[in-house]
């Protein structure tokens, strides 16, 4: 039998599939296990995460998306390449955006970004969603079935974000069409060739905000996009429109996919348990815990990585200067030593916020509450608007033999589709 220990995360299409089991295999080895293929620092266990992630003295960030792809831009020398980090900077795949970034410049991109998500802005945002949620099933509730990614999900996501920015209205169905079919991040499964992973993907959007911000320079009208237009940063220096336009369309990047796959992940949880559609109907307050225990179990965000600029120690595993870690959140969110039965889905999980699904310390995802508002919004339109729903036995198999495809990517965990049927709750 093959030692699980050799299979090549980055490429095995049935760890895509699947990636638990292998997961809490090479955490029994060790929470911080090298695997052969690449030399990559597996990092499983949920204390050994957070450290990682907390630790931005001895682990960078520039790699956070593409991990060992494409190779390192030079070869390490010594116990601290943290001046090698900073001369091939822009050679690392999306340099430009604050994810992969470190302190200073980091804290720099992520105060401007802080000044585009006000409470104000988040507030409005959110009635938008509660009246898009409910034009969104006006779109498909009388058929009684949807595919919900395509029917729900991704438009949804899509144009939260649009109106978070102030997209005009009269643009936003060229991105829903636009953004709909964008492809996912990280899907080095099944691919042969090394193309560097997310190596712009964004133009569309760049161009598009660009032209915006710089209309509204030029003639303010009182619009959001008018107050992006304007922001400055902390010390009060206007940013050149790039600077404005890449943390605003970097939101798409970070918050379509990643939403989508949240939501699909808990409805199905919710199609497959009557009993918890049940609760969550009568008891709305439940429905909080219920998004927290379907991003620890399903957390979209399923690996992230950091580049060691200094030799160091993490768990038991000594990691020499240029070592790729790769933070395994959705494995350290199933760490046994963390979370009681960590694959059971419970509804009373104590702890079940503490998961790491937006990350840990200075890059802890700046959407976490836009994320968990979508989650809200989604599933209480869905309880108030619809009842019995179902998994679709005829695409997923009967329930003892349910066939669900997973998103074939080493990056992020996800739904391919998900088809549910249901009746309506008004025709009670
Ligand atoms: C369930 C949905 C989401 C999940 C699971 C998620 C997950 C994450 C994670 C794990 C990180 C940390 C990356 C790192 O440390 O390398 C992150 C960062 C980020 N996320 Fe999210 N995210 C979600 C939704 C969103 C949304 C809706 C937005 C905005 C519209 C967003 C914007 C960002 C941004 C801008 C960063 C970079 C923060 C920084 O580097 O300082 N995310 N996200």
């Amino acid at each position: 039998m093959t030692d699980p220990a050799t299979l090549d995360y980055f490429s095995d299409p049935q760890l895509a599939q699947d990636p638990y089991d292998y997961l809490a295999f090479l955490r029994s080895r060790h929470p911080v296990f090298r695997e052969p293929h690449y030399g990559v620092v597996v990092v499983t266990g949920y204390q050994e995460a957070v450290q990682a992630f907390r630790d931005t003295d001895s682990f960078s960030a520039c790699v956070s998306i593409g991990g060992p792809f494409p190779p390192l831009p030079f070869e390490p020398a010594g116990d601290d390449i943290t001046g090698q980090i900073s001369e091939n900077r822009h050679l690392f795949p999306i340099f430009e955006h604050m994810v992969t970034m470190d302190p200073p410049d980091h804290t720099r991109a992520r105060s401007l970004l802080s000044r585009l998500l006000t409470p104000k802005r988040l507030g409005e945002n959110e009635e938008y969603m509660w009246r898009l949620a409910d034009r969104q099933f006006d779109e498909f509730l009388a058929e009684g079935r949807c595919e919900f990614l395509a029917d729900y999900a991704k438009p949804f996501a899509t144009l939260v974000i649009a109106d978070l920015l102030g997209v005009p209205e009269s643009d936003r169905e060229t991105f829903r069409e636009t953004l709909a079919g964008h492809k996912t991040p990280g899907s080095r499964v099944g691919a042969l060739d090394h193309e560097p992973v997310g190596s712009n993907p964004l133009e569309w959007l760049e161009e598009t905000f660009g032209e915006y911000i710089a209309d509204r320079r030029r003639t303010p009208r009182g619009d959001i996009l008018s107050a992006l237009a304007a922001t400055t940063y902390p010390d009060g220096v206007m940013p050149e429109i790039i600077e404005v336009v890449r943390p605003a369309t970097f939101l798409f990047a970070a918050g379509q996919e990643t939403v989508t796959k949240l939501l699909s992940a808990a409805v199905r949880v919710l199609a497959e348990r009557p009993e918890l559609q049940r609760v969550l109907r009568e008891d709305r307050r439940l429905i909080g815990p219920f998004i927290e225990e379907s991003l620890r179990t399903e957390s979209p965000t399923k690996v992230d990585f950091r580049l060691a600029r200094r030799t160091t120690r993490l768990g038991d595993l000594d990691i020499p200067a240029g070592t790729v870690l790769m933070l395994c959140i959705g494995a350290a969110n199933r760490d046994p030593r963390k979370f009681e039965d960590p694959d059971e889905f419970r509804l009373d999980r104590r702890n079940a916020r503490e998961h790491i699904a937006f990350g840990r310390g200075i890059h802890t995802c700046a959407g976490a509450p836009l994320a968990r508002a979508e989650g809200q919004v989604t599933l209480n339109r869905m309880l108030d608007r619809l009842r019995d729903i179902t998994i679709d036995d005829g695409v997923h198999g009967p329930a003892e033999q349910r066939s669900y495809r997973y998103e074939p990517t080493f990056l992020l965990r996800g739904l391919r589709e998900l088809n549910i049927e249901f009746a309506l709750a008004d025709a009670r």
